[in-house]
């Protein structure tokens, strides 16, 4: 076939950025290695034909997923590396199973066509540097949690929403993963498969591993630090769903001088799991079982932390969620900090339109844009007052605070002790330019 001029005039643009972005990450400038991939594959969509991309992407990648995951059961990857990672054939690399040689050498060949193994000669396989990856359990979790629970309620999807005349999932409890999967919440679904249940919690760590940290982000000294209460609630961190406490032992390595209580608050199975590991053992990090739809008890804390905990839920779980957080903040001093997807409402990142759809499969729910995520915060009584982010197709971190109430009274005059608050509001935020640290001013004239 013919490449069309407009088509060669696109080639020719992609191979200009790639060299580009080539030459600064080979000189070293490691911010350009997202660009060199991201022009990489606009490169490669720009040189398939539409023929060669709908093959890639409706047919290629389902079977190698699923190859992947069978490669795990096979211990492909951690076989793969022994002995010093020297070739073996599939009869080697099927007699840790027993698994027939013949499929071995099937799923192999799939593995060495996605680079996660390589082939020295014909039916000769020797591990690369993503197979060396995969053969730490941390990262093979990766695949086991992604495979596993989105099989049935990926492959129901297009069929569920054809039955809802295509109306956007809301319900968490009565949605795709549900029509899915014998109408099992995911959190219990995944509580009842054990193999499940630690690969998602090892995939979320490495996941949180590979990104910038959300102290990397946030000013964490200026907004938490300074001006901590060195006592009891008022001095805590709280980690709210915050899963086997890795988020409070990075921020205890990252935050060194933040002195208060750090609280790990989760579902009774995963404090369970997270005592067996050892986490609160020094007693630095307190383990509480706690429901987060049920009321806040840790009053007054001076931060509510929250990472990728919003994005589980539709906007109505998501507010009751906020709102018991917000009855427990102490207006002017406590914080919510939400760490999750901010998504552009243009060019969306890969890393969170997959994370959007995952999600809608999964839980009902949706990552959020700037826009929405204000929405969702303001109809609860609250207010974003600052939004960080580092790189694309990261996660965001969003600080919210109590919001003001408002201050105008159409019916009746405001008494003399409410005027006042009112000029010392006035006076206090022309001072500082800064409204996100005033209290609730509430006048019940
Ligand atoms: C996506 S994970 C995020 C975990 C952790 N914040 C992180 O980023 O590593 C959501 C967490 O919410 C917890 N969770 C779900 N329902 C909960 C509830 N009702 N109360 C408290 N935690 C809950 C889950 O056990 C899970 O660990």
């Amino acid at each position: 076939m013919t490449p069309e001029t407009s088509s060669m005039e696109n080639v020719a643009q992609a191979l200009k950025q790639v060299a580009e972005h080539g030459e600064r990450f080979m000189d070293n400038d490691s911010s350009a290695r997202e660009r060199l991939v991201a022009s990489a594959r606009a490169l490669i969509l720009a040189v398939e034909t539409p023929m060669d991309s709908l093959l890639w992407h409706v047919w290629a990648l389902p079977t190698r997923t699923a190859a992947a995951r069978i490669a795990v059961d096979l211990k492909i990857f951690e076989t793969a590396v022994e002995d010093g990672g020297h070739p073996k054939s599939s009869e080697d690399l099927a007699a840790v199973t027993g698994a027939s040689p013949t499929l071995v050498k099937r799923i192999s060949r799939a593995l060495v066509s996605m680079g996660m193994l390589a082939e020295q000669g014909p039916g000769l396989y020797t591990p690369n540097s993503f197979t060396k990856l995969l053969a730490n359990k941390e990262y093979a979790a990766g695949i086991i949690f992604n495979f596993d629970i989105n099989m049935e309620s990926l492959a129901k999807l297009p069929e569920y929403l054809k039955k809802t005349n295509f109306q956007n999932p809301e319900n968490a409890l009565d949605g795709p993963f549900q029509y899915a999967n014998d109408n099992k919440p995911a959190f219990s679904w995944l509580v009842e498969r054990p193999e499940t249940f630690e690969a998602f919690h090892l995939y979320i760590h490495s996941l949180r591993q590979h990104r910038p940290s959300w102290t990397d982000m946030y000013p964490a000294q200026a907004r938490l630090v300074s001006g901590l209460k060195p006592d009891g609630d008022a001095s805590a961190f709280v980690d709210v769903g915050g899963s086997m406490g890795q988020i409070l032992q990075d921020f205890r390595a990252n935050v060194p001088q933040y002195t208060g209580r750090l609280v790990l608050q989760e579902l009774p199975e995963v404090v369970a799991a997270a005592t067996e590991k050892g986490v609160g053992a020094d007693g630095r990090i307190e383990l509480q079982v706690h429901d987060f739809f049920t009321p806040q008890p840790v009053r007054g804390a001076r931060a509510y932390f929250m990472r990728t905990v919003l994005h589980d839920w539709p906007d109505a779980q998501c507010r009751k969620i906020l709102t018991q957080l917000k009855d427990a903040m102490e207006p002017g001093y406590s914080r919510i900090l939400i760490s999750d997807c901010v998504i552009s409402d243009e060019k969306a990142a890969w890393q969170h339109v997959s994370m959007d759809i995952f999600m809608m499969a999964q839980v009902s729910s949706r990552e959020r844009t700037e826009h929405e995520w204000r929405a969702l915060i303001e109809s609860c009584g609250l207010k974003v007052t600052g939004i960080y982010s580092k790189g694309d197709g990261n996660e965001g971190l969003i600080e919210v605070y109590p919001a003001r109430v408002r201050l105008e009274h159409k019916h009746r005059p405001i008494g003399a002790g409410a005027a006042l608050s009112v000029l010392q509001y006035i006076f206090y935020v022309d001072k500082t330019n800064d409204s996100s640290e005033i209290p609730y001013i509430l006048i019940c004239a």
